[in-house]
């Protein structure tokens, strides 16, 4: 039973202000929830309550959303079963009454929710990826490395936004993540020997000036090489491009390697890379409302290859469903956030399984040291898994979280390896 819940302002990684959530079980148990934060967020994503008083923090102060919490919250939650998520996420739903937490902000519900799914696991004694998932989860992702940042990530910024390694091929998720490290370590030197600079975007990856989004293929594949690793056989590269980002409403066009582009030329570019390298994943191609483009992608190599949807799908079981019924995706990226509460997250990601649909777990790029994300991964066996390179303190909570739990795990551990994409060449 919950005895006490509080909120109190803290920091994500871009040093902007964010929600934590400590919640009190009469057993003893005490859940914290952490509330990360996005960048090149989706429009449809639930509301993110800043208090917008430009004086302070440049008005991204989260107090209205701690007083939500404190005020409005923790007295309507109290006493009630903390073990009970969907009961306490769907009392948190009503309270707010809107269809996108516009009432009480998603950082406040979601860090409630965290909370609570912390104390319970620890009230059940279990950790948190058997409390969410049972028995069945066993499955260590692939983990996607974000090691070239762009977009909204990074300053000089090609308009790809996330260049990812995806190394699949191989025994474990330990050897895998090794090869990623190695991989990332190797192009610094390579980009270094380039002449290129060598400082990290928000989550990890280097953003060195570049003349176009193809270059940083390049050094990728070179560094993959150089590691002594096999593109594609070991392997595979994921992109997210995060189109929204560099997609003109007015004009429908893309602004791309310093020109506007229509979409069907944004497809022949798509569809030339995907030719001419490992690519496995690829993350929103299209923009959020570019329902069309998104299913001419998915009609002409969706059997091959899985196209993510984040700033389409928001993590958003009715966003998820319109993508099923007109194949506009086949791949759902999964950001608590997007939704604002546990319940809905497990949601869409058995929606999406249902559906035939591939699920990547993902961080945000402001993130905190909370490591849900890898429980989640393992507990629902997304088989997939997006944290950011292999730096920042962060982005390495979840991957040395991963390594606790397939130690953990021991011999009944599985690393999802090439069974994780539809696309992969090992
Ligand atoms: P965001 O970026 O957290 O800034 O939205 C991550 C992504 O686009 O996948
Ligand atoms: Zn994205």
């Amino acid at each position: 039973v919950i005895e006490s819940v509080y909120a109190r302002q803290i920091l994500d990684s871009r040093g902007n202000p964010t929600v934590k959530v400590v919640l009190d079980t009469d057993d003893g148990a005490q859940g914290e929830g952490l509330v990360p934060s996005g960048a090149s967020t989706g429009e449809a994503e639930a509301w993110e309550r800043r208090d917008g008083d430009k004086s302070v923090y440049g008005g991204k102060g989260v107090l209205d959303a701690v007083k939500a919490v404190n005020d409005v919250i923790a007295p309507a939650i109290i006493g009630m079963d903390a073990s009970d998520q969907r009961a306490l996420d769907q009392t948190m739903i009503d309270l707010d009454g809107t269809p996108n937490k516009g009432k009480l902000g998603a950082n406040a519900i979601l860090g409630v929710s965290l909370a609570a799914l912390y104390a319970s696991a620890e009230s059940a004694d279990e950790p948190l990826y058997r409390y969410i998932g049972g028995t069945n989860g066993h499955v260590l992702p692939v983990p996607n490395m974000n090691i070239m940042n762009g977009g909204a990530h990074a300053d000089f910024a090609t308009d790809i936004q996330e260049y990812m390694i995806s190394p699949y091929g191989f025994e474990s998720y330990s050897r895998a993540l090794q090869a990623g490290v190695e991989i990332y370590h190797t192009l610094k030197s390579t980009l270094k020997k380039a002449g290129l600079e060598t400082g990290l975007g928000d989550e990890g990856g280097f953003a060195p000036k570049l003349n176009n989004n193809e270059d940083s293929l390049k050094y990728i594949m070179q560094a993959i090489s150089d590691a002594g690793y096999e593109p594609g056989k070991q392997v595979g590269i994921a992109i997210d491009a995060a189109s929204s980002e560099f997609y003109n409403k007015e004009t429908k066009k893309y602004h791309f390697d310093g020109e506007d582009r229509d979409a069907a030329y944004m497809l022949d570019v798509y569809s030339k890379l995907v030719e001419e390298y490992p690519i496995v994943s690829l993350e929103d191609p299209f923009a959020e409302e570019d329902w069309e483009n998104w299913q001419n992608i998915v009609a002409r190599m969706g059997d091959q290859l899985q196209f993510v949807g984040d700033d389409l799908l928001v993590t958003n079981p009715k966003r998820l469903q319109k993508a099923i019924d007109l194949k506009a995706a086949n791949s759902l990226l999964v950001k608590l956030n997007q939704i604002g509460s546990v319940s809905e997250t497990l949601d869409a990601i058995e929606l999406a399984t249902r559906a035939g649909f591939t699920s990547m777990v993902s961080h945000r790029s402001g993130e905190t040291s909370d490591t849900t994300i890898a429980d989640l991964a393992v507990a629902k066996n997304t088989r997939q898994i997006k944290t950011g390179a292999p730096a920042r303190g962060e982005r390495i909570a979840k991957y040395n979280r991963l390594l606790d739990i397939e130690e953990e795990l021991g011999s009944t551990a599985v690393y999802a390896g090439p069974s994780a994409f539809k696309r992969a060449l090992a």
